[in-house]
């Protein structure tokens, strides 16, 4: 088995079965496993993660219903067909977009800081005027190439311990889900085209003026509630943009 990266937290008041899940989800990602291919099997991955057979099961199973693994009777688990490539209509991270491309994802921290909320940013987190807020600045690399700027706000009294969990390699999204327990359900995003001003021109290795897709995204989890605002500029000469119309 590639090697994994995470452990299991006992101490955790997250369930194990979910803990395990969102690191096999992370591990398909990162081991850049394709359509197709085997996914280790129950035998491999218990000597690997120190839990039950029934917890190992419950989180393989969810991962079945989510789609993203299937079992063939007699043969194992194998990675369920065309999950890897999403397009714009799918709530993807940048890290799962970047591995589904075959391109490594990092990230440039350029500083973490808490602010109050303003009315704009309370009303779309749905938290109180002024209420604490963790305001998360990345620039966001794909094989080492700038691609995107993203400012990422977050509740703060709840999300606290993020700035000691964030690093260069790390997914925010993956962080969100393994060690607060967020189960995303969707995102509403907004697409315009902007000029790149000098600051964000510099970091992107861009010219100022150059033209940058600015992304705004509110993301939910199950049960309605906001859990992330973010701005995001992309570079419209290395970003296009797919949706499927439907009549
Ligand atoms: C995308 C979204 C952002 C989100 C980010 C998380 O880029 N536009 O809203 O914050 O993914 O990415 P990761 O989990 O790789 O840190």
């Amino acid at each position: 088995m590639h090697q994994v990266r995470y452990k299991l937290d006992e101490n955790s008041p997250i369930p194990l079965y979910y803990q395990l899940k969102e690191i096999m989800r992370d591990y398909i990602m990162e081991a850049g496993l394709k359509p197709g291919d085997r996914f280790p099997s129950e035998r491999e991955l218990i000597k690997r993660f120190p839990v039950s057979r029934m917890t190992l099961r419950q989180a393989l199973n969810e991962l079945v219903s989510e789609g993203l693994l299937v079992r063939k009777r007699g043969r194992g688990t194998f990675v369920a067909p065309g999950k890897m490539l999403q397009g714009l209509h799918s709530l993807t991270s940048f890290s799962e977009d970047m591995y589904s491309r075959g391109l490594t994802p990092s990230s440039r921290i350029l500083s973490v800081t808490t602010t109050r909320a303003g009315q704009t940013i309370a009303a779309k987190l749905d938290l109180p005027y002024e209420a604490e807020l963790i305001r998360i600045e990345r620039l966001r690399l794909a094989d080492g190439t700038p691609m995107a700027l993203e400012t990422s706000h977050l509740e703060a009294r709840r999300f606290r311990k993020l700035q000691e969990l964030l690093g260069d390699k790390s997914s925010l999204y993956s962080i969100l889900r393994r060690h607060f327990g967020v189960k995303f359900a969707r995102a509403e995003e907004t697409l315009e085209a902007v000029a790149a001003k000098s600051r964000e021109a510099s970091l992107l290795d861009i010219e100022k003026g150059a033209p940058v897709l600015f992304r705004e995204r509110i993301t939910y989890e199950e049960g309605g509630n906001p859990v992330e605002y973010v701005q995001s500029l992309y570079r419209a000469d290395r970003y296009k943009f797919r949706v499927e119309l439907v009549l």
